[in-house]
């Protein structure tokens, strides 16, 4: 998808702004509940406290924020950013209960924060979308403290053949799956599109060395679909 950066930006929105509205029941369908389990690995692995100052970035409809807030019994403070709209206006209904949330339209590529502001940033099945990968991981570092901790839980490579091909197989049904149950084949088609074209572990693990974050780890999530990525901002 060598796409210009006006052009991705464009698809994205148009992408979200078509399923928007069936993005949990997809997720839950598509990855057979599993995507859950994917998320409250990420939070077990952040383990915020109530003082935790948390920047959740392409928050979606705010599964992480709400995870986050669950784990210190609604003390946390998070920021959700969010460049679509409607997935924003979602997430802000799904959540109106939680008061130590606040939503901000942005991307991950300009965020409006001042320098060192917050203890964790989150990004969650975002970074895949975002249009300017070395501004947004730049970004991320800029507005974490010294001593604040980069994660990130994306799809990334199978490390088994078998499932690599299970896989494989299993992607292509999911544009069909998307038109029955949300309306549209697109967005399916670039998802599977763009999970193929996302870099494997090692690679990201140096998009994020590259940025400045040290002690760079990652953990695969079954078998390796997903992985989340860690590192810190150390000065
Ligand atoms: C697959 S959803 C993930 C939502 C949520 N984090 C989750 O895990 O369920 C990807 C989100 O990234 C957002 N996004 C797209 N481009 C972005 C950008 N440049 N900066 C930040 N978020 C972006 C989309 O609007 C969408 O809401």
């Amino acid at each position: 998808m060598n796409l210009r950066y006006e052009d991705k930006s464009k698809l994205v929105q148009k992408v979200f702004n078509k399923v928007y509205d069936k993005y949990d029941l997809m997720n839950d369908i598509m990855s057979l509940g599993t995507h859950r389990i994917w998320k409250k690995n990420l939070v077990s692995w952040i383990n915020p406290t109530p003082s935790s100052k948390i920047l959740d970035v392409a928050s979606g409809t705010g599964d992480i924020a709400k995870l986050c807030s669950n784990n210190t019994n609604n003390n946390c403070s998070i920021t959700c950013v969010e460049p679509n709209e409607k997935m924003l206006d979602e997430g802000k209904k799904k959540l109106k209960d939680l008061n130590n949330l606040k939503w901000v339209l942005s991307s991950a590529e300009h965020l409006p924060f001042k320098n060192d502001a917050f203890d964790y940033y989150t990004i969650s099945f975002g970074i895949r979308n975002v249009t300017n990968l070395d501004k947004s991981l730049s970004e991320a570092y800029r507005v974490l403290k010294n001593g604040g901790r980069f994660f990130c839980l994306e799809f990334s490579k199978p490390q088994n053949e078998l499932l690599k091909n299970m896989y494989k197989n299993y992607s292509k049904l999911i544009p069909t799956i998307g038109k029955f149950v949300a309306g549209s084949k697109m967005p399916y088609d670039y998802l599977i599109e763009s999970i193929d074209k996302f870099y494997n572990q090692e690679e990201f693990s140096k998009k994020l060395i590259d940025t400045g974050f040290i002690n760079v780890e990652h953990r695969n999530l079954t078998n390796g679909i997903a992985a989340i990525h860690t590192g810190w901002k150390i000065e």
